[in-house]
């Protein structure tokens, strides 16, 4: 069975669905990315997959258990990075780790050699006996994945590993979960569009509790191509409120994404006509992942 699996997933708070009607499976030793805007339900969904919340009708299945008929499995099969830290503060980094392979029940000897294996492969081994209080929030994260490492889990969740964190850190983590990956399959959250473009496998893009798209980004970049028409002007404020298609403001430039660039010229001339705005630049751009994100999901990044 495939490591993450699901099936026509809801789940309903009062009388809105923040998951609707979700299906999708993971491949063994896949990267796979869930993307979307605030609000779209990736959290909710991963919340079910890492049994803290039950569906409210379908199937999932993680590490070949059923999520709801088998939750103490699934939790031995997983581990889970959530946004907010859940380490002891008042705790070593090396105590923090030492205390969750206490929990799955690993011998002294394997306790010692893997925690020492975890802290080396997020590059916190010098700074293993200090007080996590006194990390940094890169510092705190990195010991987070190290600790959802710990016990070789066969899939392991992440949501929104990178956030917040410094461009550097940033790519320290992807690296980490590329160097880990093989046997253990990662499914995460991310708001940053291109590094998951990059770094995941498959992504899909969720949007209102329904997955919108999903595949690898280079096919859904070729599936929705469009046109991604870039236009300076003088007065962008009224120009953005006389567009009628997607785009996002980008260093004082709209992004417009339009099936017909030709169209699309035509028509910002006569509004810029109607109007008197002046056009100041017009270039064509190649689309890429955020854009078929912002297509599909109406313009928020
Ligand atoms: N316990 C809850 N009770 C009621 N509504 C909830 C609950 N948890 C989440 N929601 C709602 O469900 C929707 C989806 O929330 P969710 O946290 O899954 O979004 P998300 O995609 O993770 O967003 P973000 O990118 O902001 O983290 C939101 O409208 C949210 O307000
Ligand atoms: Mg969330």
């Amino acid at each position: 069975m495939k490591p993450i699996l699901v099936q026509n997933l809801y789940k309903k708070f009062d009388q809105f669905f923040a998951v609707n009607d979700v299906s999708f499976e993971v491949e063994s030793g896949e990267i796979f990315g869930l993307l979307g805007p605030n609000g779209a339900g990736k959290t909710t969904t991963i919340k079910i997959l890492v049994t803290l919340l039950r569906p409210t009708k379908g199937k999932a299945f993680v590490a070949g258990y059923d999520v709801t008929k088998n939750p103490g499995m699934v939790r031995k099969n997983i581990g889970v990075v959530f946004q907010d830290t859940t380490l002891e503060l008042d705790f070593t980094a090396r105590e923090n780790l030492e205390f969750h392979a206490r929990l799955y029940g690993m011998s002294d000897e394997e306790r010692k050699r893997r925690v020492d294996e975890v802290l080396s492969l997020v590059e916190l081994s010098d700074d293993a006996d200090k007080l996590v209080k006194n990390f940094s929030g890169g510092m705190k994260r990195r010991l987070e994945i190290a600790r959802g490492l710990l016990h070789f889990p066969k899939v392991l969740f992440l949501d929104e590993p990178t956030l917040g964190l410094d461009a550097r850190t940033r790519r320290k983590i992807w690296k980490y979960l590329k160097e880990f990956k093989g046997e253990t399959t990662i499914m995460l959250t991310t708001h940053y569009i291109e590094e998951a473009e990059r770094m995941c496998e498959r992504v899909a893009i969720m949007h209102k509790g329904k997955i919108v798209a999903m595949d690898k980004p280079a096919s859904l970049v070729k599936e929705f191509e469009g046109e991604v028409v870039v236009v300076k002007a003088d007065n962008i404020d009224k120009l953005k409120n006389k567009l009628q298609v997607n785009f996002i403001e980008r260093n004082g430039k709209i992004e417009a994404f339009v099936d017909n660039a030709e169209k699309f010229i035509a028509k910002l001339f006569e509004i810029a006509r109607n109007e008197k705005i002046s056009i100041e630049e017009i270039s064509l751009k190649k689309s890429s992942l955020e854009d078929v994100y912002v297509r599909l999901t109406g313009g928020e990044v």
